[in-house]
C-alpha cells in the first residue's frame, strides 16, 4: 500500500486506442454485497469482484468483525460470517466511507450495532441522516455519541419508510435500510428507494440468500422480514462507471475501441449524450459497444446529473473532460453533489477553459489540452485527468493515484493493452522540477 501511495501515472498523449477493453465487476455493488455477507452464518461466494483497494479494505473490516474471508482467485471471494462482533471501530472504518453500509447488516443480524460515524470527503459533505431516519423508521433506537452511531434493533419491526431527500434518493441509505429490513419481522416498504443498478444487484444477492423483496428496481421496495438467511453464490454486475469512462476514452481517442463485459442497459443516459454530441458508437450486443473518435468536430452538450436512470454523477467529471476538447460551450450541472468539481482546477492546468458557477460548470471547448503534472483528488476526478492525459500534447503526470486504485481495476494495464502510452512509476522517479509535492 505504501508503494502505491507513492506511485504516479505518466501518460504520453495523442496515441489512438484500438482493440478490446474489458470491464470489471462494479465497486459500488461489491461493497454493500460484501457487507451483506454478514447477514448469514453460511458461506457466500462472490464472483466477478473487482481488484481494488476499497474491496481489500472491506475484506479487512469483515475479517476484523470475525468473518472468515478468503480470496480464492483474483475475482472470487469466499466469506463466512459465523461469529461476528457488532462493533466497527474508527481506525478501521475511517479508511473508507462505504463502511457505513455495515450498519444495516449488523443491526439486522445481531440486533445491535456500534459504528464509527463516517467523515465528509472531498466531493462535499456526506450526511447519513436518511440512513438514520430509515433505521428509526424500522423502530430501532438510534443514538449518536462521541463520534459513534449506536443502533438497538431489539424491538425493530417492519414499517413504511420514506427515503427521499433534497437530492433525491440515497444509494447506500437504501442499501443499508434494505439490509436491516430483510431480517426485521414484519413488512417494510421503502418509498423513494434508489433504483441504481447496484441496489438492484444487492437485492438480487439478498433474494439468492432467501430474502423476500418485491418491487426490485422500482422506487418502492416491499420487504417481508425472514428469520434467517442462507449462503449464496453470486456474480457481481459489471461496473457501469468504469465502462462509461472507457466509452468516453473511445470518444476522445478511439480508432475503434470496443468496450466489453458491460451492460448496455445500464448506459442509457451516457449513450444518449454521446450520440447527441455526434460520437460514432455501435452497440454490438447487450454487453459490447464500439466507439471511435469522430472525424468531424463533436457538438457541445449540456449534461445534468440525476439519480438513476438519469446521467450519473460518477461520470460527470469524465464527461467534462470530453466537453473540454469539444468546440463550443457545454454546461454541466451537478445535482447530486453540487461541489463535485475538484477535477476542474487540474484540467485548467492542462489548458481547459471551465468556469464554475454554483452547481454548474461552463465548459468552453478548446482545440487542445497540454500535458502537465496534475493532482488526483477523488476517484472520478482522477479518471477525468487520465482521460485528459490520453489526448493532451506531451506528457501528463497524475499524482496521488491511490484514489484511482480505490475504484479502477488495473486501469493503466487495461489502457496500455489498447494502445495508450501510460505507465505507473514510483513518485521518486518523477523529475523533481515537475513534482509539485517535492518542495
Ligand atoms: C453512492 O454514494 C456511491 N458510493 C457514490 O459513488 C455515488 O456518487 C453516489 O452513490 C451517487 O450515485 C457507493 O455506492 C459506495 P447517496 P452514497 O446517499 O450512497 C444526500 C464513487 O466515486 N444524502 O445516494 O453515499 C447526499 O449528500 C462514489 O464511486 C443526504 O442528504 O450517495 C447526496 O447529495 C462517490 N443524507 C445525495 O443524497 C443521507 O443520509 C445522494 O447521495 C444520504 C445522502
Amino acid at each position: 500500500l505504501l508503494r502505491q501511495l507513492m506511485d504516479v501515472m505518466r501518460i504520453e498523449g495523442g496515441n489512438p486506442l484500438s482493440g478490446t477493453i474489458p470491464v470489471s465487476g462494479a465497486k459500488n455493488a461489491a461493497l454493500p454485497i460484501f457487507a451483506a455477507t454478514l447477514l448469514s452464518e453460511e458461506t457466500c461466494v462472490l464472483k466477478n469482484v473487482p481488484n481494488l483497494s476499497d474491496i481489500r479494505f472491506m475484506a479487512e473490516i469483515l475479517e476484523h468483525l470475525g468473518a472468515e474471508v478468503e480470496q480464492t482467485d483474483p475475482t472470487t471471494w469466499k466469506i463466512t460470517a459465523r461469529n461476528i462482533s457488532h462493533r466497527a471501530p474508527y481506525d478501521l472504518v475511517r479508511k473508507m466511507r462505504a463502511s457505513v453500509c455495515l450498519m444495516g447488516p449488523l443491526a439486522g443480524r445481531l440486533k445491535k450495532a456500534e459504528i464509527s460515524m463516517p467523515g465528509g470527503c472531498v466531493i462535499g459533505p456526506r450526511p447519513i441522516d436518511m440512513h438514520l431516519k430509515g433505521f428509526a423508521g424500522l423502530g430501532m433506537k438510534v443514538k449518536v455519541d462521541k463520534g459513534y452511531i449506536f443502533l438497538d434493533a431489539e424491538h425493530a419491526c417492519g414499517n413504511p419508510i420514506f427515503l427521499g431527500g433534497r437530492h433525491g434518493s440515497t444509494v447506500t441509505g437504501t442499501a443499508n435500510v434494505l439490509m436491516a429490513a430483510v431480517l426485521t419481522p414484519g413488512k417494510t416498504v421503502i418509498e423513494c428507494a434508489a433504483c441504481e443498478p447496484e441496489v438492484v444487484d444487492l437485492c438480487k444477492m439478498l433474494v439468492s440468500m432467501g430474502a423476500q423483496i418485491e418491487g426490485i428496481g422500482s422506487p418502492t421496495l416491499a420487504i417481508r422480514g425472514v428469520d434467517k438467511l442462507g449462503g449464496c453464490t453470486y456474480t457481481i454486475l459489471p461496473d457501469r462507471i468504469e465502462a462509461g469512462t472507457f466509452l468516453i476514452a473511445g470518444a476522445m481517442a478511439g480508432e475503434k475501441l470496443t468496450v466489453t463485459n458491460l451492460r448496455v442497459a445500464d448506459q442509457g443516459a451516457l449513450i444518449d449524450k454521446l450520440k447527441e454530441a455526434g460520437v460514432p458508437l455501435t452497440i454490438n450486443s447487450e454487453s459490447s459497444i464500439t466507439v471511435s473518435k469522430s472525424s468531424e468536430p463533436l457538438k457541445p452538450v449540456d449534461v445534468v446529473t440525476h439519480p438513476h436512470p438519469g446521467f450519473p454523477t460518477d461520470i460527470q467529471a469524465q464527461m467534462s473532460t470530453l466537453m473540454s476538447v469539444t468546440p463550443g460551450i457545454s454546461i454541466v450541472t451537478e445535482k447530486i453533489f453540487p461541489n463535485r468539481f475538484m477535477h476542474v482546477p487540474e484540467l485548467l492546468r492542462m489548458g481547459a477553459d471551465i468556469a464554475i458557477e454554483g452547481p454548474n460548470a461552463i465548459v468552453k471547448g478548446q482545440p487542445k489540452l497540454s500535458g502537465a503534472p496534475v493532482m488526483a483528488s477523488d476517484l472520478r476526478a482522477s479518471a477525468a485527468l487520465i482521460l485528459a492525459g490520453l489526448v493532451a500534447e506531451g506528457t501528463t503526470w497524475v499524482l496521488r493515484i491511490y484514489h484511482l486504485d480505490r475504484g479502477y481495476d488495473k486501469i493503466d494495464e487495461k489502457l496500455r493493452a489498447v494502445g495508450a502510452v501510460i505507465d505507473r512509476l514510483p513518485e521518486k522517479d518523477m523529475p523533481k522540477d515537475l513534482n509539485p509535492e517535492s518542495a
